[in-house]
């Protein structure tokens, strides 16, 4: 059970500690903040308010904790890393359960990401250990009007202090997608989990703690945005900002200082289905693509383009599957579970009531009980509506028809977003030309976006985002490139 066993210490009677130089502790303001389960509406867990003190606390720890680690050999950066990886995953079932409680992710997939978050990092410290070991060496004499005279020595270099705010939706993985390159690259790493997730964070830092990193190192500080949100991302000490959630991350670039931004924030992924396409396949990765996790994903499937020719069948064969979904609790592994808060199923109640006033098909019945939205596929939408270009968060899944192909590329790149995309067809050819044209970080042919495997770049066009996520991409940006040129007095060459 959460908070019992080998997670007792973070525990101060009913409500977590924060985690600030190596020590689990309670703040100093006596406030907590209440997270609410999502299916029951009830005050699962608390956590401390923490203060802006204690912020300014753990970030004098990290800038000097972080000294230290940038000299500490590269092999047992790894070592401590791989170390977190195996606790993480020997505690997955503790863990598992904060996310069904906190985030209603039901129970398989709550596994799923622990596990996930182990392998990423194991994978984290493997290439870290081959991309920061290796360096370039460059002659002077490959630019005009030198001779070679200059011997250039190329390396990466740590970024100093890295603040982390991962989303509600992948608390535990999206959070190691942050930490474990920072670590690797010889960063210190501040994390500021979102409210619900709170809890899955606490008890993977304590893994963290479990595998012996140095005090200060990493930190985990709870508390109320409006109270300690701006105070961290403005804060003088932090180098790096990698945030993942949704427009606040635009306010925060606005007024982050001068150091490097990773955000992603959010989508709204269209997937383009031709004439030729295997619509079985289809319908499959539309199930798969729009109702995962309650659609509650960024790279959801979140507006399908289909050609009308063979939108009836498509519809056909995508409602048959949505009847086929479970509705309920997370605990029984429903397909479909709350939606995280009551402020979310009001948005998406907007959006379909809006779509229902200006003429959508409503392929099911609207339902909706407290957080829990029945899954809805609506068909004829038309770009007048919301659900058109906005993004449900939630199980609610618009087709619009489309004469064209150019029409789908083209609703497609109208949109703000620009995370990912799909293309259903069987002709190659035509796959790669209308992914060419697809305004989007990443499009994916045949299949539903996804992030995973998380070794792959991932990456949003405009409001989607800055910067490439991704193991390599993100060690890469978590670091800068240092140079040490050596002059030579006379021009030499090495002879064959
Ligand atoms: O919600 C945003 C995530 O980055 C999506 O990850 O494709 O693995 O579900 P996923």
């Amino acid at each position: 059970m959460a908070g019992t066993g080998i997670f007792t210490e973070i525990l101060d009677g009913e409500v977590y500690k924060y985690y600030s130089d190596g020590e689990w502790r309670t703040s100093s303001s006596g406030k907590s903040v209440a997270i609410v389960n999502p299916a029951t509406r009830k005050t699962q867990y608390k956590v401390q308010a923490c203060t802006q003190e204690e912020v300014n606390k753990v970030m004098e720890m990290a800038k000097s904790a972080q000294k230290s680690w940038a000299k500490t050999p590269l092999w047992k950066r790894a070592e401590l890393l791989h170390k977190a990886a195996a606790i993480l995953k020997d505690n997955k079932a503790p863990i598992a359960e904060s996310l069904v409680k906190e985030i209603a992710k039901p129970a398989k997939d709550s596994v799923t990401e622990v596990v996930r978050s182990g392998d990423l990092i194991s994978y984290c410290a493997e290439e870290g250990v081959r991309i920061l070991g290796e360096g370039k060496f460059l002659l002077s004499d490959s630019f005009p009007g030198n001779e070679r005279t200059k011997y250039c020595l190329t390396s990466k270099i740590p970024l100093g202090v890295v603040l982390a705010i991962p989303p509600f939706n992948y608390p535990v993985n999206l959070a190691v997608s942050k930490i474990a390159p920072a670590l690797i690259a010889g960063n210190s790493l501040v994390l500021k989990p979102p409210t619900q997730g709170a809890v899955s964070c606490l008890h993977m830092v304590y893994c963290f703690h479990l595998a012996g990193f140095p005090k200060g190192l990493i930190s985990c500080i709870t508390g109320k945005g409006s109270e300690i949100g701006d105070f961290l991302t403005m804060h003088p000490a932090v180098n790096c900002i990698s945030f993942t959630g949704g427009d606040t991350g635009i306010s925060i670039s606005k007024k982050a200082g001068m150091i490097p931004l990773q955000m992603e924030l959010g989508g709204k992924d269209a997937c383009i289905v031709l004439e030729d396409a295997d619509l079985d396949l289809v319908a499959s990765n539309i199930i798969k693509g729009g109702f995962s996790y309650s659609g509650q994903r960024c790279t959801a499937v979140k507006v399908v383009l289909v050609i009308e020719s063979v939108a009836d069948e498509l519809v056909e064969k995508v409602k048959a599957k949505v009847a086929k979904l479970t509705v309920g609790p997370p605990e029984e592994n429903c397909d479909i579970t709350a939606v995280v808060s009551e402020s979310s199923a009001n948005f998406i109640e907007g959006l379909v009531m809006d779509a229902k006033e200006k003429g959508a098909t409503f392929c099911q019945e609207y339902k909706r009980e407290g957080n829990l939205i029945w899954p809805l596929l609506l068909d004829n939408v038309r770009p007048d509506m919301r659900i058109a270009w906005e993004e449900p968060f939630g199980p609610v899944l618009p087709v619009l028809r489309i004469s064209s192909v150019e029409e789908g590329i083209n609703h497609c790149n109208a949109s703000n977003f620009g995370l990912q995309g799909c293309v259903f067809t069987k002709d190659i050819n035509k796959a790669m030309l209308i992914s060419d044209a697809m305004e989007t970080g990443t499009v994916q042919i045949n299949s539903a976006p996804a992030r995973g495997p998380d070794h792959f770049p991932f990456q949003g066009l405009k409001d989607s985002g800055i910067g490439s996520q991704g193991v390599t991409n993100s060690i890469n940006l978590m670091t800068k490139v240092k140079t040490t040129v050596i002059n030579l007095p006379t021009p030499s060459y090495s002879m064959g």
